[in-house]
């Protein structure tokens, strides 16, 4: 029997999209389907690890994983993500955080009429900045959505962010496909996996992380 690659660790997850409201009944959001969340939190969990996963609103069922908080907002998500943090060695960021939230959303429904309404739009925290940027940072993995120069707006983010490992994927052909094809970007190069399901991918990328993370934890 192999033994399990990331067992005794915790990993900290967070998938899907977050919802900024507008009011009671709107909202703005990303497109995300939560399914590459979901999948790097069972991946992660068939390899041992106890997976804490902090997801937005998706619509699909979650994984059955250690633990599971649902939250709305990048704010919230941001408070589950603190709450947790301390305790995990290894943090993979795959939500699609939204940039910004609206300013003073009105607890009622918002009337419609002929004139033009201007929203007020505030950026957002980048959680996984926050973290990376901790003093003892658990080991940080980011995901890279680009609709073009994929590789090197990847590699500026992992820079920008600190990061020992970034995920590539095109966004154009990534978002609720069943099929993705992945680039890794870390301090030794690139590693390309090639076109397949997202468990798949979730599983190669788990494994990546566990080699990465045991070679610097011996
Ligand atoms: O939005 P961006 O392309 O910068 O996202 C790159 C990485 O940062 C992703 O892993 C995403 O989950 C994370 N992120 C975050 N909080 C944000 C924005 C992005 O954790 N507000």
């Amino acid at each position: 029997l192999q033994p399990k690659s990331l067992r005794g660790l915790r990993v900290l997850v967070t998938a899907g999209p977050t919802y900024e409201a507008i009011d009671a009944v709107r909202g703005i959001t990303n497109r995300s389907s939560g399914k590459m969340g979901y999948a790097v939190a069972k991946a992660a969990a068939a390899a041992g690890a106890r997976v804490s996963l902090v997801t937005g609103p998706t619509g699909i069922p979650g994984p059955a994983v250690a633990e599971t908080v649902a939250v709305t907002s990048a704010q919230q998500m941001l408070e589950a993500v603190e709450a947790r943090v301390d305790e995990a060695d290894i943090f993979i960021a795959v939500a699609a955080v939204a940039d910004y939230y609206v300013l003073n959303p009105s607890e009622n429904k918002i009337k419609k009429d002929a004139h033009i309404l201007t929203l007020e739009l505030a950026p957002n925290p980048d959680i996984l900045a926050n973290v990376s940027s901790l003093d003892k940072p658990p080991f940080c993995v980011g995901f890279a959505a680009e609709s073009e120069n994929l590789e090197e707006y990847a590699e500026l983010k992992r820079k920008r962010k600190h990061l020992p490992l970034i995920v590539a994927n095109d966004a154009t052909k990534a978002i609720g496909s069943d099929e993705v094809e992945l680039v890794l970007l870390d301090d030794a190069g690139r590693h390309v996996l090639a076109l397949a399901d997202k468990a798949t991918q979730a599983r190669r990328l788990v494994e990546h992380v566990a080699r990465l993370y045991n070679a610097n934890n011996p």
